[in-house]
């Protein structure tokens, strides 16, 4: 069989450097068992049943998700999940549910709406599902902003046969400083933290499970005392914003869009085959002018602007001046939207393409609608 290599592949494409993803894999769940964390991957980011596997075989406690999606395609390799979403809605709630019947099922919620509905489909499916109660400390999207809160809710949980108490959630996705910069961040985290711990504790629930957890702040993950459990995702391949953080170095970028230069017409730049339905349009948080992903061997060349198909390189740092046709390797800014973007992903070492799996949890697996 002749070997497959990069420049044979149609672009743009998104390409994982298979010793990075598996150093990336390895170096997490090392420095999980170093300091007796549990590691609960989010899958949100390789959305690929292989991949979660491969997490579990290297001692992961389970899988986390987002989507009822997610959960489903991991049901196949992985019996220890936690939706970390809140189960708002019939439809959701019965999605989550019906997995329970052959997995260990958890949800994160920070609602009496949500624990209703979750309740509900357990029981209309004859299982139990754990619950995390979600508190917010600092990022402000989902949870419960304070310990009373958290209390009443996990009160309200132990209410309910269908369902079992296993703990609390937060995530610290506010958390985006450099990572030697965010010791008054996680300081003021852990405080909040143990005054959660010790008011649910005083009123009689303390929490089994404290689940927390980011790729910015996974190395300092055991700084935050109480945390039980981690959740880190983007770790597998990291990305442009994990590198600027310092959470992993540039050469822990695993996954890259490789794509074509197709119009130099234009002085002072080029264009690619790679735009926002190949990149996404993530922009580098909290710094202007950066653009939305850098070339693997260029990190001075940035994606300055985009169309849905063309990407453009700009060319005022670099003597570099590319030809139409060349091939070149992006760094997204974002690598989850990128994965989400793509129905395969292909695997290399050096040049060669060993492998390509298919994104199975992309989409939300919806059914169609069957008409009478
Ligand atoms: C609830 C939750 N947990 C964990 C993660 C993983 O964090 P990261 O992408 O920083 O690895 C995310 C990411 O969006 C999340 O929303």
């Amino acid at each position: 069989m002749t070997a497959i290599t990069l420049d044979m592949l149609e672009t743009p494409a998104a390409v994982v450097d298979l010793g990075r993803m598996e150093r990336n894999l390895q170096r997490a769940a090392d420095y999980s068992r170093e300091h007796g964390l549990a590691l609960r991957p989010h899958v949100k980011t390789h959305k690929t049943p292989l991949i979660g596997a491969e997490q579990l075989r290297l001692g992961a406690a389970g899988l986390t998700c987002a989507t009822p999606h997610e959960a489903e395609v991991m049901s196949g390799v992985g019996k220890d999940l936690l939706v970390a979403y809140p189960p708002v809605g019939a439809p959701r709630a019965a999605r989550i549910a019906r997995l329970a019947k052959h997995a260990r099922v958890t949800v994160a919620l920070d609602s009496e709406r949500a624990i209703v509905d979750i309740a509900a489909a357990a029981r209309e499916a004859g299982v139990t599902v754990g619950v995390y109660v979600e508190l917010d400390l600092g990022m402000h999207r989902v949870g419960v902003p304070g310990a009373a809160a958290a209390v009443a809710l996990a009160r309200r949980v132990t209410a309910e046969p269908s369902l079992e108490y296993r703990g609390i959630a937060f995530y610290p996705g506010h958390v985006r400083e450099a990572v030697e910069e965010q010791d008054a961040a996680l300081e003021a985290l852990g405080s909040s933290l143990g005054a959660a711990i010790e008011e649910l504790s005083k009123a009689g629930f303390p929490p089994g499970v404290v689940s927390g957890g980011s790729t910015p702040t996974i190395w300092r993950s055991h700084e935050i005392p109480g945390v039980t459990e981690i959740r880190p995702g983007t770790y597998v391949f990291n990305d442009r914003t994990t590198a600027a953080v310092g959470a992993c170095e540039r050469d822990d970028c695993a996954l890259t869009v490789l794509a074509t230069v197709v119009s130099t017409a234009v002085p002072g730049q080029a264009v690619i085959d790679a735009g926002t339905k190949a990149l996404g349009r993530e922009p580098m948080r909290g710094v202007e002018g950066e653009g939305f992903g850098a070339l693997l061997d260029r990190p001075e060349v940035i994606v300055a602007r985009m169309s849905e198909e063309h990407g453009i390189l700009d060319l005022a740092r670099t003597d570099w001046r590319p030809r139409v046709g060349d091939r070149v390797r992006v760094v997204p800014n974002h690598v989850c939207i990128v994965v989400h973007l793509n129905d395969l992903v292909y695997g290399i070492r050096g040049v060669t393409v060993e492998e390509s799996w298919p994104v199975e949890a992309r989409g939300r697996g919806q059914q169609e609608i069957q008409q009478a």
